[in-house]
């Protein structure tokens, strides 16, 4: 067997990291040299998750991406990734319609782009049927509940969910029901730290977190959100690890007043003709 697909963080691997209480990595990321990084880093899980809607293609929110988006950009994660699970996020109306579109579209990203497994939003009763059938389908699935950014119109805003009792029990249930259903696996999206301690004691399977405390088996975050590559809103859980947009903009402006000034490119990034060359081609009167 090649050496390589022996080192890839396979699903049973990640079970067995929360039975053993290690922490489960993971990131997301939309394109090779960044999936490179991250995959060369060790992490666990690389995620190409729909938030590639807003950081990468300048969309509002999640809503617009479309299947092919996604596949794209996991065929890209998946290329670059020799050792991390990659997982493919299942867009806005891509699992809404029939099982059977449902099951199609799921196993995309699998056949076409090379993930390993997808990831739902949401665990209403028919989201948790279609997640069974895709698991009678050979797909693994990791949930997600808590704040769940595909449900942006009918929730109305960007908050931490799960704060009342009434919430916080129905996003219990939730995870527990997604456990049932067969998830390998369970995101917790802005939730308080409490609950999120909770629903990991209770489930088996490891769960995720993303403002969700310290508790959970993992965490994830926004790849651009850690490196500070997003110029807009960071939410409160959100640590940046470095500031590129900084970087990169005052990198852009040094070439452009080196341009302007005259002083780029220099001889040491231009070439020469040989002398006799140049003689011959343009002979000095
Ligand atoms: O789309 C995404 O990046 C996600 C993560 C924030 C979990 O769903």
């Amino acid at each position: 067997m090649p050496k390589e697909f022996t080192q890839k963080i396979t699903i049973p691997a990640l079970q067995s990291k929360k039975e053993k209480k290690e922490k489960i990595v993971a990131l997301t990321a939309y394109d090779f040299p960044i999936a490179q990084i991250v995959d060369e880093c060790g992490l666990d899980i690389i995620l190409v998750g729909d938030s590639l809607g807003m950081v990468v293609l300048g969309y509002e929110n999640t809503i617009p991406v479309t299947m092919d988006e996604m596949i794209h950009h996991t065929r890209i994660v998946a290329r670059a990734a020799k050792k991390a699970l990659v997982i493919g996020d299942m867009p806005y109306f891509s699992f809404h319609l029939s099982e059977e579109e449902t099951v199609y579209n799921a196993s995309r990203f699998l056949k076409e782009a090379g993930a390993a497994a997808v990831k739902i939003e949401g665990a209403s009763k028919k989201r948790l049927k279609l997640i069974e059938a895709l698991i009678e389908a050979e797909i693994p699935v990791m949930g997600h509940v808590g704040l769940t950014p595909q449900s942006i119109h009918r929730m109305g805003e960007f908050r931490v969910r799960g704060k009342e009792v009434n919430e916080a029990q129905k996003i219990i249930t939730d995870a527990l029901n997604l456990e049932k259903a067969g998830v390998f696996s369970v995101i917790l999206e802005c939730i308080p730290l409490e609950l999120a301690r909770i629903i990991t004691e209770k489930l088996k399977v490891p769960t995720i977190g993303i403002g969700a405390g310290p508790y959970c088996d993992g965490q994830i975050l926004v790849f651009h959100d850690l490196v500070g590559l997003s110029n807009g809103y960071l939410p409160k859980f959100v640590k940046k690890y470095a500031d590129l947009y900084e970087i990169i903009s005052n990198a852009i402006k040094r070439y452009m007043k080196d341009i302007k000034a005259g002083n780029f490119p220099d001889d040491r990034y231009s070439y020469h003709l040989k002398s006799d060359v140049l003689k011959e081609i343009h002979p000095k009167k």
